[in-house]
């Protein structure tokens, strides 16, 4: 029994739901979304019926795309904001897939006892160097030719801002996980929680729509054994403080290896690559001597390459 995961499907493109379909079953394995499925509700429910019965269990966090709302749909009274992302728990809860609004539950699998623990925490610009001021962090992107589609269509309804309701998922979430079981956590959320994680060599100014500082020693103030992330479609393995920080997006067709199948791309969480040493709660309270930041990836995992020259678009 594995702990598995894939996030940015994106399967409003034919191409990925092609190859999505092929995916093997694994009955006795736990499968996690990371987010980007895709932008409607027809996308989820597509991810859902495809991928569910395949797996034990799925694992859904939300990404930027699935919050979209086009104006169209807005001016006819689609719920935004907040009630869109309600009305996309209430989906997976219909299908028994575990949400970020649901308990965190305790794997018991190959690898386990670990805490599962799937967040929305959103981004709030603070992925920008220090000369940038917040209110001028979008201005100072665009001039690089860069906007975020999250401009136009992430709705933070009744959020004043992104920014607000990034702190507002922060705060709830911290909470949570402070109150929760002394057991290694596997946390999960669509945007990277460390900036340094976050290296964009085609579009850096991207790093504004990428999360929060906030949650830079989450994994060591909350006893992360493992971070699933996805957002940058550049898979990869990273290892900071002991502590293994997995981005496992699938991506845009254009963004793979044409031979690339989507089992390949799927990504053992737990129990992990071999030889990995699991870590107690109280043993790994003491892994953050080397803050020197990222010690560079591993990519002995079933990562597929990053793409070398195809910006993301996340
Ligand atoms: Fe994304
Ligand atoms: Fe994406």
């Amino acid at each position: 029994m594995k702990l598995l995961a894939i996030s940015d499907l994106h399967v409003g493109y034919a191409k990925n739901r092609e190859l999505l379909a092929e995916i093997t079953p694994r009955p006795d394995d736990w499968l996690i979304l990371g987010g980007d499925l895709g932008e409607t509700d027809d996308h989820l429910r597509w991810v859902i019926d495809t991928l569910g019965p395949r797996f034990a269990k799925l694992v859904w966090v939300p990404g930027n795309h699935e919050l979209y709302v086009h104006p169209d749909d807005k001016t006819k009274g689609a719920p935004r904001g907040e009630a869109r992302y309600q009305r996309l728990v209430d989906i997976c809860r219909a299908a028994a897939v575990l949400t970020p609004e649901d308990p965190y539950v305790t794997w018991t699998g190959d690898g386990g006892p670990h805490l599962i623990a799937p967040l929305f925490l959103l981004y709030d610009y603070s992925f920008r160097p220090a000369h940038v001021a917040e209110q001028d962090a979008v201005a100072w992107a665009v001039e690089s030719g860069l906007l975020c589609s999250d401009e136009m269509l992430l709705d933070p309804h009744p959020h004043p801002s992104r920014q607000a309701w990034c702190h507002a998922r922060v705060a709830l979430t911290e909470a949570r996980l402070a109150a929760a079981p002394n057991l290694p956590k596997v946390l999960i959320n669509h945007f990277p929680m460390r900036e340094d994680l976050v290296r964009l060599r085609w579009i850096p100014r991207f790093s504004i729509w990428c999360g929060t500082r906030k949650t830079h020693d989450w994994h060591l103030r909350f006893g992360a054994a493992v971070v699933v992330t996805g957002h940058l479609h550049i898979p990869r393995t990273d290892w900071i403080d002991g502590v293994r920080f997995e981005e496992v997006s699938f991506g845009y067709p254009r963004q793979r290896p044409a031979s690339l199948t989507a089992d390949q791309c799927v990504r053992e969480i737990l129990p992990g690559p071999p030889g990995l040493v699991h870590l107690t709660p109280s043993s790994s309270s003491g892994t953050s001597s080397s803050s020197s930041g990222t010690s560079s990836s591993s990519s002995g995992t079933s990562a597929p390459p990053a793409p070398p020259s195809e910006p993301p678009r996340a």
